[in-house]
């Protein structure tokens, strides 16, 4: 089902003719839902017709939709790689269409950048850096000497778990302090972070780990609704490290029940359709674009206004 489409020859002029053809990868989490929104009103401001398919999760249905845009002749292809790896061929049809391409939010790999126009989307390796800088700090502050770290990561193959990974295992990996004793794969949702902390649990007990490092607040936030349980049964603190920013995330962290939140942007809308209006300008446009980004945590003031989620 095509859906938010204004119909490529139902419209005049300039920007109500260009369709956006838009493939989401899903809608595991608040981020991803609230990146959908940005897409949908940017398109809107911007005059574009959106054409978007929610792959929920299935690189196959993404895939199939980038075909489908293909076959509708959209001006712009815009898509949100659920993994790095398998998308050469597809964009290979879409180039050969003359059908630029715009990767938003997650990266493919690839040894052809000409089978995309740009990327729109975060730096996870410098989230993953600012996530182990913060570990490192808590800890001189503490003046731990031991720190056992589980981390919930995010789906496995996508750039946000590799590179939030690579980022703080680049940070720490050395620091004798730190031994990572379980990745686990969260894949994003909320329910598989429950799910992961009460095994976590099971295994080593709240008295077995000291730092929970999650690659984004869903998960989290399942996390912390198991340990919330056991904390009536009179467990320890941990050290926990989350990352996006969305408001329930915030919040946690203002109550004390978070202590990092390392930042993710979602609204990346307004970033692509300026790309896409250059792009179908014909003019030069960058290859890649990073939004800034930073991170609050227990050491900054948390009454300050401009700690908030998204
Ligand atoms: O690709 C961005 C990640 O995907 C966000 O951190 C996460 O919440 C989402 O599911």
């Amino acid at each position: 089902l095509l859906t938010g489409c204004a119909g490529k020859q139902e419209t005049g002029g300039d920007s109500a003719s260009v369709v956006v053809g838009f493939s989401q990868l899903g809608a595991e989490s608040s981020w991803r839902i609230a990146n959908t929104v940005s897409m949908e009103q940017a398109a809107k401001a911007a005059g574009y017709g959106l054409m978007m398919e929610n792959a929920n999760q299935k690189q196959e249905k993404q895939i199939d939709a980038i075909r489908s845009f293909i076959a509708y002749r959209v001006d712009v292809i815009v898509f949100s790689p659920i993994v790095q790896t398998g998308w050469d061929n597809v964009l290979a049809e879409a180039k050969q269409a003359d059908i630029p391409v715009i990767i938003m939010d997650r990266m493919i790999d690839t040894q052809d950048d000409s089978l995309y126009r740009a990327y729109v989307g975060a730096d996870f390796y410098a989230e993953g850096v600012r996530a182990g800088e913060y570990l490192i700090r808590k800890a001189d502050t503490l003046g731990a000497d031991h720190l056992r770290i589980v981390e919930i990561c995010g789906t496995t193959g996508s750039t946000p778990m590799q590179d939030r990974q690579r980022g703080f295992m680049d940070v720490i990996g050395k620091d004798e302090r730190f031994t990572v004793i379980e990745s686990v794969d969260g894949d994003f949702l909320q329910s598989k972070g429950e799910e992961c902390m009460r095994e976590l649990l099971q295994k080593y007990g709240t008295d077995g780990i000291d730092v929970i490092y999650s690659h984004n607040d869903a998960m989290t936030l399942g996390a912390l609704n198991v340990l919330e349980k056991e904390e009536t049964a009179g467990s320890k603190d941990m050290i926990i490290i989350t990352v996006d920013g969305e408001k329930d995330a915030v919040d946690a962290l203002k109550a004390g029940k978070i202590n990092c939140v390392v930042q993710c942007t979602p609204h990346l809308g307004p970033s692509v359709m300026k790309l896409v209006r250059d792009v179908t300008a014909g003019k030069e446009i960058p290859k890649v674009y990073h939004p800034d980004e930073g991170a609050f945590s227990d050491f900054d003031d948390l009454t300050d206004p401009a700690v908030e989620g998204f």
